[in-house]
């Protein structure tokens, strides 16, 4: 019998490797040149986990940018807190509902954090949440696996793999829009059994979500090279604004199209 143990952020030995399995990411460059880009005076990252991202904006920063850190798992903010510069980030033991109110340039939710909000009313409660934290014409950065791809079904290892530290073996079922995985660990001496699930929103879904929230898409991607959102490219990466409210502008944005 499979016993599941936790919640994989919340196994210190396993938020511990965290960063090791995320080695080689392609989105971090790509957030980084974004922020370069946009020049925001602050940013918080909504599930900051390990703070890695947090750490390389106060790292590149010179021009004194606040960044906060927002994650609900104490044992990742544990992680967090060791990171290079990590004294000049602000660590907040919670959610977006924690951050104030009209107070940010921009808000991330990378590492498909988008993904942990398994219903419409929780999609639409955190973006409604983002917004009043951001100030007018702030921006939030998120991406999302494009459901439409599936990308899910290559979520199933026949036999376990090697990962950094020890091998995975991930068994995952799709229900609705829902896919759980189930991950066996093997790192070093130990083993342990973490269960997730995660929303395959479709573009409407997400789109309903934005609009309902008052933000307007800005600017989208299909991929971490850049390319253009197609129905089977892998990622919707999104820069949504906040625009101010004009009574007389109809339904709202919808903005969010494929091109
Ligand atoms: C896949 S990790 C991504 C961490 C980080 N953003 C990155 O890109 O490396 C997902 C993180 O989201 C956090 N999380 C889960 N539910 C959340 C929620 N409702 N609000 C904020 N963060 C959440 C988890 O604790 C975890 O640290």
């Amino acid at each position: 019998m499979v016993t599941v143990q936790e919640n994989y952020y919340a196994q210190p030995e396993l938020a511990a490797r965290y960063d090791a399995d995320a080695d080689g990411r392609r989105d971090i460059p790509f957030y980084l040149a974004l922020v370069r880009e946009l020049a925001p005076s602050s940013v918080a990252d909504v599930g900051s986990g390990t703070g890695l991202l947090c750490s390389l904006l106060v790292r590149a920063d010179s021009a004194g940018m606040k960044v906060a850190g927002v994650e609900p798992q104490q044992t990742m903010l544990d992680v967090a807190r060791r990171q290079p510069l990590a004294d000049r980030v602000e660590w907040i033991h919670g959610t977006a509902a924690d951050l104030p109110a009209a107070a940010l340039d921009l808000i991330f939710m990378t590492g498909h954090v988008a993904q942990y909000f398994l219903d419409d009313a929780a999609w639409a409660a955190v973006l409604q949440d983002i917004a009043q934290s951001l100030v007018p014409g702030g921006r939030l950065v998120f991406e999302i696996r494009n459901a439409a791809a599936e990308g899910w079904r290559g979520w199933n290892d026949d036999e376990p793999r090697p990962v950094p530290g020890g091998s995975l073996r991930r068994s995952t079922t799709m229900t609705g829009d829902l896919a759980t995985h189930i991950d066996e660990w093997t790192i070093g001496a130990r083993t342990f059994t973490t269960r997730e699930t995660l929303r395959f929103p479709d573009d409407a879904t997400i789109a309903g979500g934005l609009d309902a929230a008052g933000l307007e898409v800005e600017r989208s991607w299909g991929n971490w090279d850049g390319s253009p959102v197609t129905p089977d490219s892998p990622e919707r990466i999104i820069v949504a604004r906040k625009l101010p409210r004009d009574p007389t502008a109809g339904t709202g944005t919808a903005a969010f199209r494929l091109h």
